[in-house]
């Protein structure tokens, strides 16, 4: 497995396919994509898992953590969060922050991530703001 750094349009496929099928993929395009980084974990080539990352002052906030079904439950996006959790300490940012699925919190809290209890509702979905300073 490896992790690179890829363009947005190479994460609206997977972000499609795996957060949002229900919705045109226009839906996953976001206006912000531009100013974002952008990487991939590669299993022989292909494109497996994705993530995206938008830094402000001395934040970032990571969007779009999906791993394609198949590959799941292996450890791809740990791998993946762990990385850009490297590169906000390496940019010596104070905090990384999400908009979490209620239903993935516990997945967040195992990297130290804590609920703010910042709720809301997006898409008929219920989403919680979760933070770690670094
Ligand atoms: C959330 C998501 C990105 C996780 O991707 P993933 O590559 O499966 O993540 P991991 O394999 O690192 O972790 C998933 C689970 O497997 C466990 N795991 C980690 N390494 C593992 C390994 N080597 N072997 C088996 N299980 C492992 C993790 O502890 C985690 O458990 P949990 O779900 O009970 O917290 C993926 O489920 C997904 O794309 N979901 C749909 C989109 C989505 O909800 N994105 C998040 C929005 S907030």
């Amino acid at each position: 497995m490896e992790i690179k750094a890829i363009e947005a349009s190479e994460t609206w496929m997977i972000r499609h396919e795996v957060m949002w099928p229900e919705h045109p993929i226009a839906f996953v395009k976001l206006e912000e994509d531009k100013l974002g980084l952008h990487f991939g974990a590669f299993d022989n080539g292909k494109l497996i898992s994705i993530v995206s990352c938008f830094i402000t002052e001395d934040e970032m906030q990571f969007r779009k953590l999906a791993t394609l079904e198949a590959y799941q439950g292996k450890g791809i996006a740990s791998e993946l969060l762990q990385y850009i959790f490297q590169i906000a300490k390496q940019k010596q940012l104070r905090k990384i922050w999400c908009n979490a699925r209620m239903n993935k919190k516990s997945f967040y809290e195992k990297f130290g991530m804590v609920d703010t209890h910042k709720n809301f509702m997006k898409s008929g979905k219920e989403f919680t703001i979760m933070e770690i300073l670094i």
